[in-house]
């Protein structure tokens, strides 16, 4: 069968760099993807961006392909796959009614509140005037959410109410975020550590993945602007095998009956992140799809097919999926462009991928990179996950920073600390 991948980023690279390993495939396509899908045995590239849902079904006929493989939540928030579904593909994502999870924050938080699904206490405002006397009426740190997709750059844990009253002017006054901001979620700050929990979905049965965990904050020990995320690693310590079952439970399973009861069916992945906190796991934020940079931590792990599990959540017959993953950890560290995630140089040179791929267990996915002529260079702020397994989770990180070592651009930059806080746990 031929697959087709929506999406252009390192996500998008580790999901076709799996899909080609299965048998039953012929062909991986990216659409737009990059160099990094380009260059797989299997791989090709459509110049086709994820919006652009006629031309995409264009494609799919074209290239007679089988199943379509959602990255981003844009397309996903804008019907993609019902608009896909509707001419008769196959499409491995949400329902645009389901994508509301991740797309309209007020709509998640009353959603779980209806199903008694564990979250921060949270008060949505259309208005500035209230939501300034709420914030004025509460102790800090409280934390102000952007209602609509922000790129990740909607959310502000304000430690003062000054901060809080600026990112409420900033979303509702100022249109920081466009018509994302005009509602904002106010949202009580949560304690603990945070982890990934992404899972298949069939629209009743749920199979969470290996955990992850995510490294938001540009510099090390969790300091400086957030980003899109600097690196991850999975397993992640802090979700033991009780805490797992807990969140399939009370989290994950919840959230699918209560879709379903709903009349949203979930199919595909939903990803919820958590915050563990003394009182149990929270849902900070639900995404409706493959979370980006753990994809690159977990699918290396995964031993069985993922061809047929992305089917099974298409065709409602997850229960009989088998899927299995190596007990060795993974790690995958961001090299970034000097300035982000603010202004970056872009066009820098990039040597040396060849040399850190050249190494056992080690995995380079590209993501903001594009190719002049036979020279890779630099299309982005995240520019490279490099990625490595080892036998523990120090040899993992010893093998990823010597893979980062190899690699050079102008102005590259990287946290040195990604995993730190899972040998914390394992020591
Ligand atoms: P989000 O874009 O919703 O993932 O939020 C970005 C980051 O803000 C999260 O990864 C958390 O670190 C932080 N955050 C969001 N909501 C809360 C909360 N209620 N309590 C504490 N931290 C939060
Ligand atoms: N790594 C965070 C996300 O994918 O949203």
């Amino acid at each position: 069968m031929n697959v087709l991948v929506i999406g252009s980023g390192g996500r998008e690279h580790a999901l076709a760099w799996k899909i080609a390993q299965s048998p039953l495939v012929k062909k991986v396509y990216g659409a737009p993807g990059n160099p990094g899908i380009d260059r797989l045995e299997k791989g090709a590239c459509i110049n086709v961006e994820v919006d652009d849902f006629e031309a995409l079904d264009t494609y799919i006929e074209a290239e007679s392909i089988d199943l379509t493989v959602v990255g981003p939540e844009v397309p996903l928030v804008l019907g993609i796959t019902d608009f896909l579904e509707a001419r008769g593909k196959r499409v491995f994502g949400p329902s645009q009614k389901a994508a509301q999870l991740e797309g309209s924050k007020s709509f998640a938080k009353d959603f779980m509140n209806r199903h008694g699904i564990p979250t921060a206490a949270s008060e949505t405002f259309d208005d500035l005037q209230e939501a300034l006397r709420h914030v004025q009426s509460r102790p800090t740190p409280l934390v102000i959410k952007a209602d609509g997709l922000a790129a990740g750059k909607g959310v502000t844990v304000a430690t003062t109410t000054a901060e809080a009253e600026a990112a409420l002017q900033a979303a509702m006054a100022e249109g920081a975020f466009g018509d994302a901001g005009a509602r904002v979620v106010v949202e009580e700050c949560l304690v603990g550590e945070e982890a990934s929990i992404l899972a298949f979905c069939d629209g009743h049965t749920v199979k969470p993945l290996a955990s992850s965990q995510d490294h938001k904050p540009a510099y090390e020990n969790d300091e400086g602007p957030n980003t899109g995320g600097m690196g991850a690693y999975s397993p992640a310590p802090v979700v033991t095998e009780a805490m797992m079952e807990l969140i399939t439970a009370e989290i994950l399973e919840a959230t699918v009956k209560g879709m379903a009861e709903e009349g949203m069916p979930y199919q595909g992945l939903l990803y919820a992140g958590l915050m563990i906190t003394e009182d149990g796991p929270k849902v900070i934020e639900y995404n409706v799809r493959f979370g980006d940079p753990e994809t690159q931590a977990i699918l290396p792990r995964m031993e069985t097919d993922l061809v047929p599990a992305l089917l099974a959540c298409c065709n409602g017959s997850l229960e009989n999926c088998e899927i299995a993953y190596s007990s060795r950890p993974c790690v995958s560290v961001v090299m970034a462009s000097g300035g982000y995630p603010g202004v970056y140089a872009q066009a820098k040179e990039i040597s040396g991928v060849e040399e850190a791929e050249a190494l056992e267990d080690v995995a380079v996915f590209a993501a903001g990179v594009k190719r002049v002529g036979d020279q890779l260079v630099t299309n982005g702020g995240r520019v490279l996950n490099v990625t490595a397994l080892g036998d523990t989770q120090q040899a993992a990180l010893e093998r990823v920073y010597q893979a980062v070592g190899c690699i050079h651009f102008e102005g590259a930059f990287y946290r040195r600390d990604i995993g730190a806080k899972a040998l914390k746990h394992l020591e």
